[in-house]
C-alpha cells in the first residue's frame, strides 16, 4: 500500500515509518520538505543497519495527499483546522486519525473537541473523506524499538467499512499487531481516552510503553 504520514517527522510518524516502510511504500511529509528529508535519512539509516529492506520517501504534507492511498493524520490535534486549510485533494481518500488530544495537569486528561473526538472533528471537517480511527494507542518509542515486536491490539473504527477493512489488514500487516473492529466513528472517543489512561498507568506505576492487548 501507499501510505503518507501528515506530521511524519515527529516521534509517531517516524516510528511508524521505520515499521510501515518495510513492506509498504511510505511517504514521510512535513510542513518543510527539508525536515522531511532528514527524517527519512535518519529511518533509512536505522532500517539499513538493520540490513531491512524499506521504501521510503520524503515530500510535504501536500505531496502526501498527492500520492498516498491512505493519508495518517499524525500531528497534535489542536492543529488540525489550520492543517486541512492547506491541502486540496484529500475527497474519496482514506485518512487515518490516531490523534488523541488530552491535557496535562497533576496527571493526563483527555481533553476532546466540541465534536466528540479527534476523528470525528477530522470527519467533519473532511466530509468528502473516509475517516477512519487507529493506532490511537501505541506509544512512540515502541514503534521505534526495532528489535522488539509491535504485539499490540488495535481498536479500529469507521462508517465506511471498505475503509476500515483496508486499515484493518494494513495494521495486520504490521509485526504481531492485531486490529479489531471496534464499529462506528462515534466509538472513537473512547478509543483516544485510553491514550491518556495508559499514560497515567506507565507514569504512577513506573513502566514503560504501556498499551492495550484485548483477548
Ligand atoms: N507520542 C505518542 O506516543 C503517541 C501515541 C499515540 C498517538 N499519538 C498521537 O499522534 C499524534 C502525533 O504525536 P507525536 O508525539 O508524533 O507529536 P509531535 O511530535 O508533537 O508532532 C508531530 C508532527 O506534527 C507537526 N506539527 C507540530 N506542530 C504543528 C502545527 N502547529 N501545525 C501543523 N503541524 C504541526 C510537526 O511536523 P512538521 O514540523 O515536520 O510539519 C511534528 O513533527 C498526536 O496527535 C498524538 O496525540 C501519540
Amino acid at each position: 500500500m501507499k501510505v503518507g504520514i501528515i506530521g511524519g517527522t515527529g516521534g509517531i510518524g517516524q516510528g511508524m515509518a521505520l515499521r510501515l516502510s518495510q513492506t509498504h511504500t511510505v511517504y514521510i511529509g512535513s510542513r518543510i520538505e527539508e525536515k522531511a528529508q532528514a527524517a527519512c535519512e535518519l529511518c533509512g539509516y536505522a532500517l539499513k543497519v538493520l540490513g531491512l529492506p524499506f521504501d521510503l520517501l520524503p515530500t510535504t504534507n501536500q505531496g502526501v495527499v498527492d500520492e498516498s492511498e491512505i493519508v495518517v493524520f499524525s500531528i497534535p490535534a489542536e492543529n488540525l483546522e489550520r492543517t486541512i486549510e492547506g491541502l486540496t485533494g484529500l475527497e474519496g481518500k482514506i485518512v487515518i486519525s490516531l490523534m488523541n488530544p488530552m491535557i496535562r495537569t497533576d496527571f493526563f486528561k483527555y481533553n476532546p473537541p466540541e465534536d466528540g473526538s479527534a476523528a470525528l472533528k477530522l470527519q467533519k471537517l473532511l466530509p468528502e473523506s473516509k475517516v477512519v480511527a487507529a493506532f490511537n494507542n501505541i506509544p512512540a518509542g515502541k514503534w521505534q524499538q526495532l528489535s522488539e515486536p509491535l504485539d499490540y491490539s488495535v481498536c479500529v473504527c469507521s462508517d465506511f467499512d471498505d475503509a476500515k477493512e483496508r486499515v484493518m489488514e494494513l495494521v495486520n500487516s504490521i509485526s504481531e499487531l492485531k486490529a479489531l473492529d471496534a464499529g462506528p466513528l462515534a466509538v472513537s472517543p473512547y478509543i483516544e481516552a485510553i491514550t491518556p489512561l495508559v499514560i497515567n498507568i506507565a507514569r504512577f506505576s513506573k513502566m514503560r510503553d504501556v498499551g492495550v492487548y484485548f483477548k
